[in-house]
């Protein structure tokens, strides 16, 4: 049986799936890694797998309107990503790339990568691996919509422009780089754009999500709110599972 297009990631056996899905700056990466620790779930920033792929086409001096060759170097290239005592280490044909994926260059272009879809479809399968493996805390754009449909926790966070603009400068200039305010918020203008108005996966949030507005919470807060929610919803999932003898899981196609 072909099982490519067949996900059943629902209720998953080898333990629950999280999905975090939202914009640029609405604080996913920090929730998501913070939560995958309190409930001992491995992280994953599938975001990071789209970078690594941008980061081998500039090392190529390949062109983001190169779509064909964009969609032949993600069918070639291999991306293995490795979540760790809360971090999640990206490998790019072997070569540990974690450090350079941040950078804002790699930022300027990681959209205009992402948005075709031969190069989405290229890295499906290594994000739905992971998932299926399950005990994973998973954050990006379509996680809850393409990626793990069936994901047992959705949450959908998001934050004013504003505060995501200041978060974003903020992190760069922790990170070394030197920026300026304006080039942050073309960019999360543009990437906002490009990755809600494409026509595969796009960024918004699944019917089935709980959205969850970080504008103004330290992220203590949202991080005890989103694993309240989690909690909630695994446990209301353990009780349906145990009603239903064991045999809980419902199928779930693409
Ligand atoms: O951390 P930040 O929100 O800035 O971005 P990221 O999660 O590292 O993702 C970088 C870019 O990759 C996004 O702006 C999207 O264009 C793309 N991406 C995607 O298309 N689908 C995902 N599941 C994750 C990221």
């Amino acid at each position: 049986m072909d099982t490519s297009n067949n996900v059943r990631a629902s209720k998953n056996d080898a333990g629950p799936v999280v999905a975090i899905d939202g914009p640029a700056g609405a604080g996913k990466s920090t929730v998501a890694k913070a939560v995958a620790k309190i409930f001992g779930m491995a992280y994953v920033s599938t975001g990071l797998i789209y970078r690594a792929l941008t980061l081998k086409a500039l090392r190529m001096g390949i062109d983001v309107r190169e779509t064909e060759s964009l969609v032949r170097l993600a069918e070639t290239t291999e991306v293995a990503v490795e979540p760790n005592e809360g971090e999640c280490r990206v490998f790019l044909d072997g070569e540990d790339v974690t450090g350079e994926l941040t950078s804002p260059e790699i930022g300027a272009y990681v959209s205009q990568v992402a948005e075709i879809p031969g190069v989405r479809s290229a890295l499906l399968d290594i994000q739905r691996a992971i998932g299926s493996k399950g005990s994973v805390v998973m954050d990006g754009r379509d996680i809850g919509t393409v990626v793990m449909p069936c994901a047992d926790v959705k949450i959908f966070l998001v934050a004013d422009f504003d505060e995501r603009v200041r978060r974003r400068v903020a992190q760069a200039r922790e990170r070394g780089y030197d920026v300026v305010e304006e080039t942050v918020i073309s960019e999360i203008m543009h990437r906002d754009k490009v990755d809600s108005g494409r026509t595969v996966a796009p960024l918004k949030p699944a019917p089935d999500s709980i959205t969850i507005d970080t504008t103004g919470k330290a992220p203590e807060e949202t991080i005890m709110e989103v694993a309240g929610v989690i909690c909630e919803i695994l446990s209301k999932n353990k009780d349906t599972k145990e009603v239903a003898g064991g045999k809980g899981d419902t199928p779930c196609f693409m």
